[in-house]
C-alpha cells in the first residue's frame, strides 16, 4: 500500500477524538491536512502538536455546519497546501442520549445541523471540487485517488434503543453517502461510509451518557475502540490504489454484540 505523500486532506471535528487522531495519522502518512473544529484555541494547539513547523497542518476554526466555514476550509487547502482537497474526512458530529420521545429536544437542531446539514454541505462542495479536478485531468483519476470519507455510525444501520434520535441523523448520513457514491464514483471520487461502534472520546460526555452506564458497557464488551483505531481504518481506505474502493466499513470492538 502507498503512503499519502502529496495528498491534500481536510478533517472536520479535529480538536478531539476521531478527527484529531485521523488528522495526526494522515499527516504521519504524508498528507498535508486542514483541520477544523469550533474551539479555536484547542484546534491551534492540536495543529502545533501534530506539525510544529506550522506548514502542513492548517487550522481553520468554525462551525462545520456553516457554508462559510466549509468554504474557508477548502480555500485553505488551495492556498496553504497548494491544491484542491482530495481526501476529505466528514467527521464533525455529536451524539445525544435518548430516543425521539425522551431525548433533550433543545439539542435536536444543533445535532441535525451538524450531523446532517453540515455533512451534506461538505460532501457537496468537496465532492464537486474533486470531480471537477478529476475531469480537468482528463480522466487521470485511475492513478490519482480522491476520497470523501464520511463518519456514520453503527446506530445509523441498526436502530439503537438508547440513542435512536442521534441514530436517525446517522441513518440520514448513510443514505446520503450512498447517493453521492453513485453520482461521484463514476467520476473517480471514492465516497466511503465508515460506521464505528463504541469509541471512547469526548462523545459520551457531549451526548449526555450517564458515566456509570457507559462504564458498564465498557466493562461488559471492552476493550472498546479508541479514536486511533478508526483513524487507522480511514488510512487503509485512503491508501488503496485509485481503482479499489472499500466503500462501507463497519468497525466495532470485537466484543460488541449489539447494536
Ligand atoms: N465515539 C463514538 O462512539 C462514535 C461512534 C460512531 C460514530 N461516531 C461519530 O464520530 C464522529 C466523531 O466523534 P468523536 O467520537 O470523535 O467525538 P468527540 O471526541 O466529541 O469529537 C467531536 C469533534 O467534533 C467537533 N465538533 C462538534 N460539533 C462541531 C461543529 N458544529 N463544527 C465543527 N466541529 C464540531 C468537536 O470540536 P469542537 O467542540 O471544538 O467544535 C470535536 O473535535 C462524530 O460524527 C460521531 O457521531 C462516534
Amino acid at each position: 500500500m502507498s503512503t499519502l505523500q502529496g495528498r491534500i486532506a481536510v478533517v472536520t471535528g479535529a480538536s478531539a477524538g476521531i478527527g484529531l487522531a485521523t488528522a495526526e495519522h494522515l499527516f504521519k502518512l504524508g498528507a498535508g491536512v486542514v483541520i477544523n473544529a469550533r474551539r479555536a484555541d484547542k484546534l491551534a494547539a492540536v495543529a502545533r502538536q501534530i506539525d510544529p513547523s506550522g506548514k502542513r497542518v492548517i487550522p481553520v476554526a468554525g462551525d462545520a455546519g456553516s457554508s462559510e466555514a466549509i468554504a474557508a476550509m477548502l480555500a485553505a487547502a488551495r492556498t496553504s497546501l497548494g491544491g484542491v482537497a482530495d481526501l476529505v474526512v466528514v467527521n464533525a458530529g455529536r451524539g445525544l442520549k435518548g430516543s425521539v420521545t425522551d431525548s433533550d429536544q433543545s439539542q435536536w437542531e444543533e445535532m441535525i445541523r451538524t450531523n446532517v446539514l453540515g455533512a451534506a454541505k461538505l460532501m457537496r462542495e468537496a465532492g464537486l471540487g474533486m470531480a471537477a479536478a478529476a475531469t480537468a485531468q482528463g480522466g487521470a483519476w485511475v492513478s490519482s485517488p480522491r476520497d470523501l470519507v464520511v463518519i456514520g455510525s453503527v446506530v445509523g444501520r441498526h436502530v439503537s434503543p438508547f440513542s435512536s434520535m442521534y441514530g436517525g441523523t446517522k441513518f440520514a448520513v448513510s443514505g446520503m453517502v450512498e447517493g453521492v457514491r453513485r453520482e461521484l464514483g463514476p467520476k473517480g471520487v471514492r465516497v466511503t461510509l465508515v460506521e464505528p461502534g463504541f469509541v471512547t472520546s469526548e462523545f459520551q460526555g457531549v451526548a449526555g451518557y450517564d458515566p456509570a452506564w457507559y462504564q458498564g458497557v465498557v466493562d461488559r464488551i471492552g476493550p472498546v475502540l479508541m479514536p486511533e483505531d478508526v483513524a487507522r481504518v480511514i488510512g487503509v481506505v485512503a491508501q488503496q490504489p485509485a481503482h479499489v474502493h472499500l466503500s462501507n466499513v463497519l468497525v466495532r470492538p470485537t466484543r460488541q454484540d449489539y447494536p
